[in-house]
């Protein structure tokens, strides 16, 4: 299988096993900005995010659109150039601010009186708006997602998969039954598309598969 290979089929019913209650800490995330340890980072975007953009967008201009954990990433930009809005969350100021300073973008920083600590980082033009402080303190990550979706408006997640026996994670193995169970109540919810993703990293980790799973949940 290549990296554009559909691997539908694979792997449904893996049981979540150890990484069940395991959580990644505020500091931890924070360390790995410091540190410079940001595998996670895509430098030249996700490509599921580029190749489902217009089932996204659905031919709709000038949308207002949410990135929760957005790190500096740089589809962020690109729609922001495509006349979108955007709104971030990331509780990285490190990674907002190198966000701001790879783009060269011009931005003013003002606190977010509701929410202790938090910071609202904005491009002079109004139209990236980044908040700094954790999604937690917004609210609850999923009832947050779930009032933030308005009628006809769509959602695009991505999640990971392979065996959590073998990995402690993060990223974290999220079962497609996790996202009914989440989400299900409220919108449709399609696979649009299983991609291996396996590459020497993940080999290091231990896995012997290693896929993105990419779904549109559509609010109506
Ligand atoms: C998988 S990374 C996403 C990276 C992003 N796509 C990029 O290209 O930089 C997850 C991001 O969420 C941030 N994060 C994790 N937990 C968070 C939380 N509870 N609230 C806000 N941000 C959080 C991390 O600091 C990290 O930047």
């Amino acid at each position: 299988m290549d990296g554009s290979a559909d691997a539908s089929g694979v792997l449904e019913g893996t049981d979540i096993g150890s990484q069940k209650d395991r959580v990644v800490a505020e500091e931890e995330w924070l360390r790995k900005w410091e540190t410079g340890s940001i595998w996670f980072h895509k430098e030249r975007g996700h490509p599921l995010l580029q190749k489902y953009l217009d089932v996204l967008l659905n031919g709709r201009s000038g949308l207002r659109i949410f990135f929760p954990l957005c790190g500096k990433a740089v589809e962020m930009k690109w729609l922001a150039d495509m006349g979108h809005s955007v709104v971030g969350v990331e509780v990285s100021e490190k990674a907002l601010k190198e966000f701001f300073a790879e783009h060269s973008l011009p931005y003013c920083e003002e606190p977010v009186p509701e929410i202790s600590g938090a910071k609202k980082l904005e491009t002079t033009s109004g139209n990236i708006a980044l908040y700094c402080c954790n999604i937690y303190d917004l609210s609850s990550y999923v009832s947050l997602m779930i009032t933030l979706m308005e009628k006809n408006s769509s959602y695009l997640l991505v999640t990971v998969s392979y065996d959590p026996n073998k990995h402690k994670g993060p990223p974290f193995y999220v079962p497609e039954s996790e996202i009914k169970s989440l989400f299900g109540n409220h919108c449709e919810i399609k696979c649009l598309q299983k991609v291996n993703d396996f590459s020497d990293k993940h080999r290091q980790w231990g896995l012997d598969y290693f896929l993105e799973v990419l779904y549109i949940l559509k609010f109506d």
